[in-house]
C-alpha cells in the first residue's frame, strides 16, 4: 500500500476540516474516500463540497464499505471509545479527536481492546503536542537539563466563553453531551500536556465551580492542586469567564526553571543543581549562579500557520507515515487515558469534597456523573 484510504466519522466543525485537509492534499499519501454524518445538513455540505467522497449515515456501514484503510472519529466524545473499538474490530488503522471520551472506564476498554489489534495504528489528535515550544520543553525534561521536577503549575484562563455560547444549545456544555464543561471540552490538550510534560500525579484535590458568571450547569473556573511520588506538587487553574484571561506554563527542576507564555518560552539553567549547591553552601541567602539562558519564540504568523495547517496535519501525516511506514507516533491512542485521567480526578475530588488518590474510583466516578446527567434534567426545565 502506498496511499491510505481516509474516513471521517462525524463531519461537523472539527471533522469538516479534516475533509478540507484532505481535500487541499495537504496528507501526503492519504486521500478522503468516505465520511460519516447522521445529521442531513452535513450531508448537504458534504454533497456539495467533496461530491467525489461517499456519504454514509451510519458509521458502520462505513466501516464495513471496503472503501477505508483507516478512520477519525470526529463525534461528540461519549461515542469516540465505542467508534473506536468498532473501526480497529474492522482491521482498520483509527484515530480518536480528544478527549479519548468521557469516563475512563470506556477508554480503558478501548485501549486494552486497541493492544489486542498490533497491526493496527492506534493515535488520538493531540495536535498541541506538535507545537515546538511544548516539544522543546519535552526535550528538555527528557534530557535531564531541568532536573528533578519540583513544581508544575499551568494558569490557563484564556478560554472566553459567553453565555451565547452556551446558548447556542446542542450537545456542548452539558454532562449529558459532553459530560462536563471546561475540564472535558477546552483544556484535553493542556491536561494531556500536563502529564507529558510533567508525569502523572498521585493525588489531586480539586475545585470545580459551576456556572460561574453564567447559566449554566457544568464547571467553568477550576482550581486543582496535584501532589507527585518525588514530593513534587503542581497546581491547574482554568476559566472559561476571564478576559482576557492568561496562559502561562511554568516547571520548577532542581537544575532550572521553564516558562511558556505568550508563545515564548524560557529556560534558566542552573550552573550546578539546587540540591547540589545546597548541600555545600554556608550562605544565608544565596543566589545559584545561572549556567544559561534559552529564549524560543512562536511568532504570530507562525501560530496562524500551525493552526491553520500545521497542528493537525502534522498529526494526519504522522499518522500516514506510521501506518506506511511504521514511524512511531508522536500521540499513541493509548495516551488518551492519561489526562482524561486527571479530568475526571478533579471533578471527581470537586463532587466529593475529598482529595483523589489514582487511580480513581471509576464506578464512583460514573455515579456522580450519572447524578448530574439527572440534575441536569431539573436545571433545563428551570432555565426555560
Ligand atoms: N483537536 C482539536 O483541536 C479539536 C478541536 C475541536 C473539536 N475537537 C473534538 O472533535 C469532536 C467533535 O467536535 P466538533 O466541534 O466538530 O463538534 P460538532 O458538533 O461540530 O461535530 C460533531 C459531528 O458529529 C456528528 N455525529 C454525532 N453523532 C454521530 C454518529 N453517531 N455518527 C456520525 N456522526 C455523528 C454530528 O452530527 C456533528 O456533525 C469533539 O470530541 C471535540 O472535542 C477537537
Amino acid at each position: 500500500m502506498d496511499t491510505v484510504r481516509y474516513g471521517i466519522i462525524g463531519i461537523g466543525k472539527m471533522g469538516s476540516l479534516h475533509c478540507l485537509r484532505f481535500k487541499s492534499k495537504l496528507i501526503k499519501h492519504g486521500i478522503l474516500t468516505a465520511v460519516c454524518d447522521i445529521s442531513p445538513e452535513r450531508r448537504e455540505w458534504a454533497d456539495k463540497t467533496i461530491p467525489k467522497v461517499k456519504f454514509f449515515e451510519n458509521h458502520i456501514e462505513l466501516l464495513e464499505s471496503g472503501l477505508v484503510d483507516a478512520v477519525i472519529v470526529a463525534t461528540p466524545h461519549y461515542l469516540h471509545p465505542e467508534i473506536g473499538k468498532a473501526a480497529l474490530a474492522r482491521g482498520i488503522h483509527t484515530l480518536i479527536e480528544k478527549p479519548a471520551g468521557v469516563y475512563t472506564s470506556a477508554v480503558r476498554e478501548l485501549n486494552e481492546f486497541a493492544a489486542t489489534k498490533k497491526d493496527l495504528v492506534f493515535g488520538i489528535m493531540y495536535n498541541q503536542r506538535t507545537n515546538p515550544l511544548y516539544r522543546y520543553a519535552k526535550e528538555l525534561i527528557d534530557s535531564g537539563r531541568l532536573g528533578e521536577m519540583k513544581r508544575i503549575n499551568w494558569i490557563v484562563t484564556d478560554w472566553y466563553r459567553p453565555q451565547a455560547y452556551y446558548d447556542q444549545g446542542g450537545w456542548r456544555g452539558t454532562w449529558v453531551g459532553e459530560g462536563g464543561g471546561a475540564l472535558i471540552n477546552q483544556c484535553p490538550h493542556q491536561l494531556d500536556l500536563f502529564q507529558w510534560l510533567g508525569g502523572m500525579p498521585s493525588k489531586v484535590v480539586g475545585y470545580a465551580k459551576v456556572g460561574v458568571k453564567r447559566n449554566i450547569n457544568v464547571e467553568n473556573d477550576v482550581t486543582a492542586y496535584f501532589e507527585y511520588e518525588n514530593g513534587a506538587s503542581g497546581v491547574f487553574i482554568t476559566s472559561t469567564h476571564d478576559f482576557p484571561g492568561t496562559n502561562r506554563l511554568e516547571i520548577d527542576g532542581d537544575k532550572g526553571k521553564l516558562v511558556i507564555e505568550n508563545n515564548r518560552l524560557e529556560f534558566t539553567e542552573l550552573a550546578v543543581g539546587e540540591t547540589e549547591f545546597n548541600a555545600v553552601n554556608k550562605k544565608f541567602m544565596p543566589k545559584i549562579p545561572v549556567k544559561k539562558k534559552i529564549v524560543k519564540r512562536v511568532t504570530k504568523l507562525g501560530l496562524l500557520m500551525q493552526l491553520v495547517y500545521g497542528q493537525h496535519t502534522a498529526i494526519l501525516r504522522g499518522f500516514t507515515s506510521a501506518i506506511l511506514n511504521g514511524t512511531p507516533l508522536l500521540a499513541p491512542g493509548q495516551d488518551g487515558i492519561r489526562g482524561l485521567t486527571i479530568s475526571n480526578a478533579i471533578h471527581l475530588s470537586s463532587w466529593t469534597g475529598k482529595p483523589v488518590v489514582l487511580p480513581i474510583d471509576e464506578k464512583l466516578f460514573e455515579e456522580e456523573l450519572a447524578k448530574r446527567i439527572e440534575e441536569e434534567k431539573e436545571f433545563n426545565k428551570k432555565k426555560v
